[in-house]
């Protein structure tokens, strides 16, 4: 069995290790051009003549949960593209959302801004009931955010596209529900993948639909928000402030508005990483059980588009 690597912006050599230790019968190999047929592929970002010239492979594993990026090459059709299946993201993320949450709910920001001036000040305990979290996408990582989210007593909102039920969260599905979600909450965190659907979701109409003083938590992707309408609705006062982790352009261009914005905290794309021995053990075990002729779990529906 041959396993090609092509991964850009990734330092191959302890994947390639990593792969060869957990699949001692396969011939694991960096990708370059020209280079034989292979069964198997592991990739994240590859250049469109990767797919054009491994026209056999039987699956391809992205080393992320988003697949957007990777949807927008041409893919042989009956090509099977496996995402990251929490693999040590989820508990990352749910520590990232409650961190931000929390944050802004307590209000620590304040706290440290008045420390820095050696003030000891308090503020009026803000009541948890009067902060309802919505959480956008409840899948592998929304679910797991809005189970770590219930643990802190918030109530907890979640919206996707199909119906769920979630222990101790009001479910909303579909885009007829969409407004009733977003107007009973005020934090927002989103969650969804980067669709043709979602893009741009994080709009002036959307966010102006947040409880007045809302909060947001971007921590899917970039394009899912507009960018303007974000500013004129926290500089208007409709919304406290965002945590953004995700953006247009990444890295976030020097000079972007939202490095120094007073309401906006960024973090460069480190929400929920991949962790790299949890991803080849979940990608080796899956490519086993292919081989096997099993079903795996984690496999992208491309006309979804997740
Ligand atoms: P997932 O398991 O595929 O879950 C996606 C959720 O979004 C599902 O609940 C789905 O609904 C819902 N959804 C999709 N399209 C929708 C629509 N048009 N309307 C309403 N709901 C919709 O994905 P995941 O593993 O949780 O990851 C989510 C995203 O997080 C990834 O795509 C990636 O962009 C982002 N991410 C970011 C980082 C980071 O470090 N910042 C790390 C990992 C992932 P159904 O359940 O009905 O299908
Ligand atoms: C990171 O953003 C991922 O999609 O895994």
């Amino acid at each position: 069995m041959n396993i090609t690597f092509c991964c850009t912006d990734t330092k191959a050599e302890p994947w390639l290790a990593g792969l060869r230790a957990a699949l001692p019968q396969a011939t694991v190999t960096e990708w370059q051009p020209g280079a034989p047929p292979a069964d198997h592929a592991v990739v994240w970002a590859p250049p469109q003549r990767f797919l054009d010239e491994q026209q056999g492979l039987k699956a391809m594993f992205n080393i992320g949960a988003g697949v957007d990026a990777l949807l927008k090459l041409r893919l042989p059709p009956s090509l099977k593209v496996v995402r990251l299946d929490d693999a040590g993201m989820s508990v990352q993320m749910a520590e990232y959302v409650c961190h931000a949450a929390i944050r802004h709910f307590r209000e620590f920001g304040g706290y440290e801004a008045d420390v820095a001036q050696g003030r000891w000040s308090y503020r009026k305990p803000r009541a948890r009931t009067d902060f309802p979290v919505g959480v956008m996408g409840l899948g592998v990582l929304g679910q797991r955010v809005a189970g770590a989210l219930r643990q802190f007593d918030f109530p907890v909102r979640g919206w996707s596209r199909s119906a769920k039920a979630v222990d101790g969260v009001a479910c909303y599905a579909g885009p007829a529900t969409f407004h009733d979600f977003l107007s009973s909450c005020r934090v927002l965190v989103n969650l969804l993948p980067l669709t043709p659907e979602t893009q741009d979701i994080l709009n002036r109409d959307t966010l102006s639909r947040l409880r007045p003083g809302a909060y947001l938590i971007n921590v899917a992707r970039g394009a899912h928000l507009v960018d303007d309408d974000l500013l004129a609705l926290l500089d208007g006062g409709h919304l406290a402030g965002a945590t953004l982790d995700v953006f247009r352009t990444e890295p976030l261009p020097a000079g972007h508005a939202f490095w120094k914005h007073p309401k906006i905290t960024v973090t460069p794309h480190t929400s929920a990483r991949t962790l790299r021995d949890e991803s080849i053990a979940q990608i080796a075990g899956k490519i086993l059980a292919l081989e096997r002729g099993e079903p795996i779990a984690g496999l992208v529906d491309p006309a979804r588009g997740y």
